[in-house]
């Protein structure tokens, strides 16, 4: 006999919310570019995968790293030519029989240096110089405005964060740092009468005036708009309860736009625009690309992705710091095939599911009602831009206490159909930092 679960119903997801779970990941990711990281495997290990199939039709691959300091050489993927210069300092591997899609390199910085990271000082690939220290300087806050002298509105980047929080990040469990996920807003419903606000969902920052969150996170319990001027936003912070932390930026919503085909019992079009009086972009406030307008959901299928969210810790308390974990969009016949009373009804062109189920070692406990679902997108420049392709709608969860249940997938509202009433709606200038 297998486990009964007590699931019936995927609900929508009220205030409480989320606890991610799984172990601590360390990345390093030299000037923020697509085609390299290193992951801290222990202490002294660090393995670097290098996506090679992000480059179509390479004859051969010669890549080069020149680190800051002295390490040692434990493996690597494939076969290779592999030349070490430099006192140790320089790398060159050359694969022998063909360009493997990842190859992967098993190093560890030779002096004792727990706290430390395998600085990259230049990457290049096929003699193009895709990362060193001048290219890591040129990458700053106002390097992301990409207002031009003719231009009459303010252009700027999406979906990138300045180089410090963009080359070392910690995907994990705990604390998140300021910075790096900084189009995540958190929403706060205030309470009548008084100067007290209440954590209710997340939110993303697409421009200085728009938050894109989930349709039900805008609604009172009756099904009634809440009132715009109960709705407070909280961006730039990643500790709800740090009052003075810097970063952050409080605004009051000014007016709430629900999608017009939003409906309760699907999540199909369950989004929501708060329009607040203008954001700064700083190091700790950036917009996120939109995912769109061309889309197709298909070629989601298998991909990592990551979830941010303030949220429920494994007490199910709510927890005062942002987090941060993976996850993976799963093929709708897998969630289907999971509860077959429950996916097929939620799921359509306009949504899909995401989570690692049942038997997971890393799992996404549970989703931040209105937080993104965020797909890293190599750029036509080497590095990689954010782009939001869901909004959390929906998780499993179980009818005694409420709480999303880890092992069912979550349904999250495809923002790519919707490009362009988001669009329209948000005010979005963007530069051309559009999916290469
Ligand atoms: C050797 O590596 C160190 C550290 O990266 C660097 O400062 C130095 O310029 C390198 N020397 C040569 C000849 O590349
Ligand atoms: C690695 O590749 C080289 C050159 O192609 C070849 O001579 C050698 O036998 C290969 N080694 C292994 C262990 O396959
Ligand atoms: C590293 O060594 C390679 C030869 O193995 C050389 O071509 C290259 O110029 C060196 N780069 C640096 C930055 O020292
Ligand atoms: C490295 O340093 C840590 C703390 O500084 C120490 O506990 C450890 O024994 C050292 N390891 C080696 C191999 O020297
Ligand atoms: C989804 O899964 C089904 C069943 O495993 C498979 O037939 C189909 O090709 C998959 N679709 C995609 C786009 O991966």
């Amino acid at each position: 006999m297998g486990t009964i679960y007590l699931v019936l119903s995927l609900c929508v997801l009220q205030v409480h919310s989320m606890a991610l779970k799984g172990p601590v990941l360390t990345r390093y990711q030299p000037c923020g570019l697509g085609v390299i990281y290193f992951d801290k495997i222990t202490d002294m290990l660090w393995r670097a995968e290098i996506n090679l199939e992000l480059y179509q039709n390479l004859g051969e691959v010669e890549i080069i790293i020149v680190y800051e300091k002295e390490m040692a050489l434990f493996g690597v993927s494939h076969n290779s030519t592999v030349f070490i210069n430099n006192d140790s300092h320089n790398f060159t591997f050359i694969p022998n029989e063909g360009v493997p899609d990842k190859y992967h390199i098993y190093t560890s910085i030779k002096e004792n240096t727990t706290a430390s990271v395998p600085i990259v000082k230049s990457f290049t690939l096929n003699r193009i110089v895709m990362c060193n220290d001048f290219l890591k300087a040129a990458d700053t806050i106002s390097s992301l405005d990409a207002t031009q002298p003719d231009d009459t509105e303010y252009r700027h980047t999406c979906g990138r964060r300045s180089l410090s929080h963009t080359e070392l990040n910690y995907v994990r469990t705990e604390s998140v740092q300021a910075g790096d996920w900084p189009w995540h807003v958190a929403i706060l419903i205030k309470k009548p009468f008084t100067d007290l606000a209440n954590y209710h969902c997340g939110g993303n920052v697409i421009s200085t005036m728009a938050i894109l969150t989930a349709g039900h996170c805008v609604l009172l319990t009756n099904g009634k708009l809440r009132e715009a001027t109960s709705i407070v936003i909280e961006a730039g912070v990643t500790n709800l309860r740090d009052v003075d932390q810097i970063g952050r930026q409080t605004r009051f919503a000014e007016r709430i736009i629900l999608h017009p085909g939003y409906s309760e019992d699907q999540a199909t079009s369950d989004l929501a625009i708060v329009v607040v009086n203008k954001l700064r972009y700083t190091e700790y406030v950036q917009p996120i690309c939109v995912w769109g307008p061309v889309y197709d959901k298909t070629e989601l299928f298998g991909k990592q992705a990551v979830i941010t969210g303030f949220g429920t810790t494994e007490q199910n308390l709510q927890s005062d710091t942002l987090r941060s974990t993976n996850t993976m969009v799963q093929n709708d016949t897998i969630c289907n095939a999971f509860a077959p009373d429950l996916y097929p009804k939620l799921l359509n062109e306009f949504t899909f599911c995401a989570g690692f189920g049942p038997n997971a070692g890393i799992n996404p406990r549970n989703g931040d009602s209105g937080g993104g679902l965020f797909i890293p997108t190599k750029q036509a420049d080497h590095k990689v831009s954010w782009f939001l392709r869901g909004i959390l709608s929906k998780c499993g969860h179980r009818t005694v206490d409420k709480f999303c249940d880890p092992k069912y997938y979550v349904i999250y509202t495809d923002v790519g159909p919707h490009y362009g009433w988001i669009y329209h709606n948000a005010g979005l200038i963007f530069s051309s930092n559009i999916m290469s």
